[in-house]
């Protein structure tokens, strides 16, 4: 049954707020992400969502204003940020196709050539972070000036501790990173590379930044200030990666439960996407095996169930 389709400000507020009442009675919220020793101390349990209206109206319920590791959705920002600056070209060097894959697998990179699937696993966003970096000299800072922005939040900062701890676990990554570069997809020195990678997922930021922040893919490429970032194509480009590579090899189900482009970190936010409508985030630490906030995708799910908003 659908229940809410007005338009008017604060339009989700009644919808949020049952939600949030009924994830309370949600059984099994999964484990906090553990491999990065800084997140596994997250409780499980927590609860936040916001919904930010194309005019920068945000509203939200539970743990909505709590900061939190960003992680893995920061690959949708720079991958907006890259593509904006170097368009198709990005293309040759990453590209859009699910993986089936976990999101830290090699496995497909030797027989393809060291080409990434998509730009959502690690390996492509390490092609995209790679590329960004030779383009601006700071992907990371990029990165973080362009959150701020759209946010609205000059506070929001990268987490060192959440980078350090990442860095000292980090082999996974230094492999899928130096084997590109065997195959001569990555420009930078490995080392550097993975600097601004570990900085840009330790970003912390909270639901109420990251929905305000994904603003720009709901209003068709146009920033929180007017300016544009992405050409209307290119930020239907981008959603349409969210939809069919955003939560890694769950993908096909998230598409199936919630019908939203969306992408998942294992810090447990997920933010999603309601192109000329709206934008949401997520955030409840506990992932299933695939690291996908188990909460948060049952959230979305039920938020489009009950607005009835979805691109299908
Ligand atoms: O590379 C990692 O393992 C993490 N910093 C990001 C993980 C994440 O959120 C999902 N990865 N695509």
């Amino acid at each position: 049954m659908v229940i809410m389709t007005t338009t008017s400000s604060l339009a989700f507020l009644p919808v949020l707020e049952r939600i949030a009442e009924e994830m309370q009675h949600t059984p099994g919220r999964g484990r906090a992400a553990d491999y990065i020793p800084a997140l596994a101390a997250c409780d499980p349990r927590s609860f936040g969502m916001a919904v930010a209206e194309l005019d920068g109206t945000v509203y939200g319920v539970g743990e909505w204003r709590q900061p939190f590791s960003a992680q893995s959705i920061t690959k949708v920002f720079t991958l907006a940020l890259d593509l904006a600056r170097e368009g198709d070209e990005l293309w040759e060097h990453v590209g859009r196709e699910p993986s089936g894959n976990p999101f830290n697998s090699l496995v497909q990179l030797e027989y393809e050539n060291g080409i990434p699937r998509n730009p959502f696993i690690n390996a492509g966003a390490l092609v995209v972070t790679d590329r960004l970096q030779t383009r601006t000299g700071d992907a990371a800072g990029q990165l973080l000036d362009f959150l701020r922005a759209e946010s609205g939040n000059a506070d929001l900062d990268f987490d060192l501790e959440v980078a350090a701890s990442e860095t000292a676990h980090g082999d996974r990554n230094a492999a899928l990173a130096h084997f590109m570069a065997s195959y001569g997809n990555i420009d930078n020195d490995v080392p550097t590379l993975l600097d601004q990678y570990f900085r840009q997922c330790s970003l912390t930021a909270s639901c109420a930044d990251l929905a305000l922040a994904t603003g720009f893919l709901a209003r068709h490429g146009i920033r929180a200030d007017g300016g544009r970032l992405l050409t209307r194509s290119q930020a239907k480009q981008v959603n349409a990666v969210m939809l069919t590579c955003g939560t890694y090899d769950a993908a096909g189900d998230f598409a199936y439960r919630v019908g939203l482009p969306g992408k998942s970190g294992v810090g447990g936010g997920i933010i999603a996407v309601v192109p000329g409508r709206c934008t949401l985030c997520v955030w409840s630490p506990g992932l299933d095996e695939r690291g996908n906030s188990v909460t948060g995708v049952a959230a979305l799910d039920r938020f489009t169930t009950l607005t009835g908003l979805s691109v299908f």
